[in-house]
């Protein structure tokens, strides 16, 4: 299929960011190698037309022979189809794809360690408890349609008690369930921004926010995180200048860096999208993972809603329990939940039943899964710290309050060169420019801390091994440290 998306030179070149890995090794290869990463990746979504070799030669200020040679190693290895006169696009080759980065990859076959997702194993006993439940209580359900475009009253009940219960007061009538987290992103999206209009991220944010966003053909607008807590000031300047249709934000334990809002960022956040009108998405997917300090409090119950400029706040059961279970949930003033349901209704109509039994009768058992969960979780997180400290001393990584994952500046902009290399030693990761635009974050890497700790020490040991196979590897300031 040759896609209608197409890319320019310069932006192209902004994508490739700082490619050159290795200035002796040959730049073709190079080229190649990093475009074949973009779209494995999902960066550069398939089907995209790429420039004509003249036009990214004079981008990346090469000679048209070197990406002409880059183009065809791309087609030899199948991640490039061209046509005569009419272009070159983007693709896989056929058969397994090597499954390096891509956010959509298998989840690995076993013997692979799989950092590309920050996501945890379901809690086993608590899961068959709620299948076993869930089961002896669809009857009721089957003598219907099973057609519930807002979600089944008991689960949107038991979502509205979890925000009364956190210190938001809910009602059903706020809550629309939907299919994971990111559907509920997309449907946000899809009810309230038009093509063409400006969304505000932060700048690191959770990737596929950041897909969502550009299949609705509307343009994120980055804002960069200060050395703690967000930016204020650069989102009132930028709020002022890019007039954006809403804001996106993750105030709780965000991904990937971590950071949690305080109560007295929320206000001024809140403040100014009351002030400047704008709608507030609060992504609080991963809330219920608070590891140290108190929770934090909901968006919401800082900023009420006035119509004009409302909050809406997206939620899941994937960080929670576990993400093979495709419920999330949308939480609004009523009027906004049934908007956002008109789209939902032109997309899937309904969700599972059988999915949403089966969060209810897991929302019962919220406390003890999170009592086993959390200090797992945290011990998880500490070894990886220790473990980061021994092996890689020069990376710089803070120690999140909540979340799955760390941080790591690895002091050379080499994630994805080393993402690609630990994919050939059995570690998947997603690199750090995968959290950002136009190549961005290439001295970053998400770490999640998900794997037990043999399983993790084994990862990080593959990492150093990654690390030392880069071209110049052993010259970086992140170079890993030899262990007795
Ligand atoms: C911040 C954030 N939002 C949304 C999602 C998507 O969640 P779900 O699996 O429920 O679609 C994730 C999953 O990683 C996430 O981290």
């Amino acid at each position: 299929m040759d896609g209608v998306r197409h890319i320019a030179g310069r932006a192209l070149a902004r994508h490739l960011g700082e490619w050159r890995g290795d200035r002796a090794g040959s730049a073709y290869l190079q080229l190649a190698e990093r475009i074949k990463l973009l779209v494995l990746d999902g960066r550069l979504p398939l089907h995209t037309r790429l420039p004509a070799e003249r036009e990214l030669a004079v981008a990346l200020g090469l000679s048209r022979t070197t990406v002409a040679a880059g183009y065809d190693q791309l087609r030899e290895t199948g991640y490039l189809h061209s046509r005569r006169g009419a272009g070159s696009w983007t693709t896989l080759p056929e058969g397994p794809v090597e499954r390096a980065l891509t956010a959509f990859a298998p989840a690995g076959d076993g013997t692979a360690l799989d950092l590309a997702y920050a996501a945890l194993p379901a809690p086993a006993e608590e899961l068959a408890g709620a299948l076993r439940t869930a089961g002896e209580h669809a009857g009721h359900y089957t003598r219907g349609s099973g057609y519930q475009l807002l979600g089944l009253d008991v689960l949107r009940d038991a979502v509205a008690n979890r925000f009364t219960r956190r210190g938001l007061p809910t009602t059903r009538e706020q809550v629309l369930i939907t299919c994971g987290g990111q559907q509920a992103i997309a449907l946000v999206l899809g009810t309230l921004a038009a093509p063409g209009d400006r969304v505000l991220v932060e700048h690191p944010t959770y990737p596929n926010a950041l897909d969502a966003i550009d299949r609705r053909h509307a343009r994120a607008v980055p804002v960069g995180f200060p050395t703690a807590g967000w930016d204020l000031d650069t989102f009132g300047a930028t709020v002022r200048d890019a007039a954006p249709r809403l804001m996106l934000l993750i105030p709780d334990h965000h991904n990937p860096t971590g950071r949690c809002m305080d109560d007295g960022q929320r206000h001024e956040m809140a403040t100014l999208g009351r002030r400047t009108r704008t709608p507030l998405v609060i992504d609080e997917t991963v809330t219920e993972l608070t590891l140290d300090g108190p929770a934090p409090t909901p968006f919401a119950a800082l900023a009420p809603d006035t119509g004009s400029a409302p909050v809406i706040t997206v939620g899941s059961a994937s960080k929670t329990f576990w993400g093979g279970i495709r419920i999330g949930w949308v939480r609004a003033a009523q009027p906004m939940i049934e908007r956002i349901a008109r789209t939902k209704a032109s997309l899937d109509i309904a969700t599972s039943v059988l999915d949403q039994l089966v969060v209810t009768h897991l929302l019962d058992e919220l406390e003890p899964v999170l009592r086993r969960r959390l200090p797992m979780v945290r011990g998880q997180r500490d070894h990886l710290l220790a473990l980061i400290a021994r092996r890689f001393p020069g990376w710089v990584s803070t120690c999140p309050a909540g979340g799955l994952s760390l941080w790591v500046d690895l002091g050379a902009p080499v994630s994805s060169i080393l993402v690609a290399a630990a994919s050939r030693h059995g570690v998947l990761l997603a690199a750090g420019p995968r959290f950002g635009l136009d190549g961005a974050f290439e001295r970053f890497l998400r770490l999640p801390f998900t794997l037990p700790e043999a399983r993790m020490e084994l990862a990080v040991e593959r990492l150093a091994t990654a690390w030392l196979s880069l071209p110049g590897g052993t010259g970086w300031p992140g170079t890993p440290a030899e262990v007795a």
